[in-house]
């Protein structure tokens, strides 16, 4: 089975072929654009530039991940792209470039959430078992997971304000550091001391997996106010000092999450981090402890595929394929769509979204 997938929910126009083999699966080509550049004068992501940056160069992408997965369009058997959640205007023109292809060649479409995306990363990279449990870190999503199977998903624990990464971004924009803020901030903090600022742990110790970070915000802004500038030493500093304190919450918070999967589902084995956050060396190290401390497996997907991309977009686009879950060329955008729609936000209270 081969899909071609298609991602444009926010700032990369991306494109990619996958394939389920025999021996496991393949990604063929994985194409990306990243609109760092467009978006750089900004200090964020501009709904409008990106639309446009999309529409100039989607067409290109899919040519050349087909030329060099060395497929036709008659021998795939869907396309699926991203309906939500992200930004409308990007989101319309992938899905709309998408929902062509289908109708041109007679192929199914279908439509992926992009967090179910992240959330089954690690299938595609790892073959990871259900039910595992998953922290999704992204710019937009901060989230404690259960994963029991393909659209089974229970939010343990979700942000009360900002996500992990949008306060990497913000906080290194207040630093005076570029966008996207987490690189930026992870490579200054190499150069510094993590122990020189005392900065909050929104959280950290109370019960319950949910996540609260603009309080760390507030206090760098305080910090910068009260300073009256930085200079290089004080800025690594501060970024070492910001990334810390952003994985010791992490870490506390994912530390209930695994006690919780520990005993509701003693048949799970793994802790999975995926999105752009989890790119994080740091990180990853720290979860990679916090799993062994707890007898299970860690696994996040290479940086490359933590980070937007549209493997993960058509490997949704197989799990759902195989399962017979595709939709009408008039299926909906969806710039807003938690995992677990209409859900609790708390464990218990499953529920599945259906195809519609
Ligand atoms: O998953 P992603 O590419 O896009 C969304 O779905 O939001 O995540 C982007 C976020 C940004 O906030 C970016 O600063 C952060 O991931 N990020 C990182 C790293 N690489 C990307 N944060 C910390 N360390 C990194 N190495
Ligand atoms: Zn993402």
């Amino acid at each position: 089975m081969i899909v071609l997938g298609i991602e444009t929910s926010c700032d990369e126009t991306a494109a990619a072929i996958v394939a389920a083999t025999r021996q496991g699966p393949r990604i063929l080509s994985n194409q990306l654009r990243a609109q760092f550049a467009e978006h750089a004068p900004f200090g964020g992501v501009v709904p409008e530039i990106a639309a446009r940056a999309h529409l100039d160069h989607l067409d290109t992408l899919i040519g050349r991940t087909l030329a060099e997965a060395n497929v036709t369009l008659a021998e795939i058997d869907g396309v699926a792209a991203t309906v939500g959640p992200g930004l409308i205007g990007g989101l319309i023109v992938g899905t709309m470039m998408a929902k062509g292809i289908a109708w041109g060649a007679g192929k199914p479409f279908i439509a992926v959430n992009h967090l179910e995306g992240h959330a089954l990363t690690s299938r595609l990279t790892n073959g990871v078992d259900f039910p595992y449990l998953l922290l999704l870190v992204s710019g937009g999503h901060c989230q404690l997971l259960l994963c029991a199977g393909v659209g089974r998903y229970t939010c343990l624990g979700t942000t009360l304000d900002d996500s992990a990464g949008e306060t990497f971004d913000k906080t290194a924009k207040l630093i005076g550091l570029g966008y996207p803020g987490g690189p930026a901030i992870e490579r200054t903090a190499n150069e510094g001391n993590a122990y020189r600022f005392v900065l909050p742990r929104p959280l950290k110790g109370r019960p319950g997996c949910d996540f609260s970070f603009s309080g760390l915000k507030t206090a760098v802004r305080r910090l910068i106010a009260d300073g009256g500038g930085l200079d290089f030493g004080d800025t690594a500093d501060l970024a070492a000092s910001v990334q810390l304190a952003i994985c010791d919450a992490l870490i506390d918070r994912t530390a209930n999450a695994v006690d919780w999967f520990r005993r509701h589902h003693p048949e799970g084995t793994t802790l999975v981090a995926a999105g752009g956050v989890a790119a994080n060396e740091q990180l990853r190290r720290r979860l990679a402890a916090l799993a062994d401390g707890a007898g299970l497996r860690f696994v996040a997907p290479p940086p490359a595929l933590c980070t937007d991309n549209a493997a993960m977009i058509a490997w949704v686009g197989i799990e759902r394929l195989l399962l017979g879950l595709v939709n009408h060329l008039d299926a909906a955008l969806h710039p807003r769509w938690p995992l677990n729609i209409g859900a609790p936000q708390r464990p218990g209270a499953e529920v599945t979204w259906s195809r519609e």
